[in-house]
């Protein structure tokens, strides 16, 4: 396996972008209350986890992977990269094998990260053993979460290590983690859509959004 060279590669989301009216995409009707505007829309979205699969299988060549998707917000983006590179690896004369597994990790309530994770489901990680394993998660907000989690894989000893996040957030609470591949660095704000939830809802939402005081009250745990 080559090194990333693309390490460094991400859409940089300024935190002065205003991003786009909600009124000039398609926003499911029970949500146009609770959105301030479109960040990121899902055609850009789409663009660039096709360039992210281009350079994941350029760094793999043929060696084979297992894509651990991060339940439940990294579902929308694992679907999508990995159909993007299974298109290549019948257009191009070298490729990639995909196996798959998931993870399922708990650490925000709210807008905020409940500071420890909690994984509540999922294969055995020892069966990642001496694998090639490609981490594919939503977002990495203070990294903390990446970090635990890196830590439980090691201790099985896959072969490598990478990480693919759609997301990473600029907040002056990071450790300074940053994955191998990157789709687009974000304000520190709190969004949903494309699988990211705000306690559930919002999954159901293509855009990447900026969710609204109004949203975020609406659907506040109840405790
Ligand atoms: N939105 C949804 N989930 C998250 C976020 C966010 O901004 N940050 C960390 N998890
Ligand atoms: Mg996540």
């Amino acid at each position: 396996m080559q090194e990333s060279t693309t390490k460094g590669n991400f859409i940089k989301v300024e935190d002065d972008n205003p991003g786009y009216k909600m009124d000039y995409f398609c926003i499911p009707k029970h949500y146009e209350e609770d959105l301030k505007r479109v960040l990121v829309p899902a055609g850009l979205v789409a663009d660039r986890v096709e360039r992210l699969a281009r350079d994941i299988v350029q760094d793999f060549q043929e060696e084979p992977i297992v894509a651990l998707c991060v339940l439940k917000g990294g579902y929308k983006f694992f679907t999508d990269l990995l159909d993007r590179i299974k298109q290549l690896n019948s257009h191009r004369n070298k490729s990639v094998p995909l196996a798959v597994d998931f993870i399922r990790l708990k650490s925000y309530v709210d807008d905020q990260s409940s500071g420890q994770i909690e994984v509540i489901g999922g294969d055995s990680l020892e069966n990642l053993k001496g694998k090639n394993v490609l981490v594919v998660e939503d977002i990495i907000d203070t990294g903390n979460t990446m970090l635990k989690l890196l830590s439980l894989l090691k201790a099985v000893e896959p072969k490598t290590i990478k990480v693919a996040s759609l997301l990473v957030k600029r907040t002056p609470k990071s450790v300074g983690y940053r994955p191998d591949y990157t789709g687009f660095e974000i304000p520190d704000i709190f969004i949903v859509g494309y699988a990211l939830d705000y306690n559930e809802y919002f999954r159901d939402l293509n855009h990447i959004c900026e969710i609204n005081e109004a949203g975020k009250v609406k659907y506040a745990t109840k405790s």
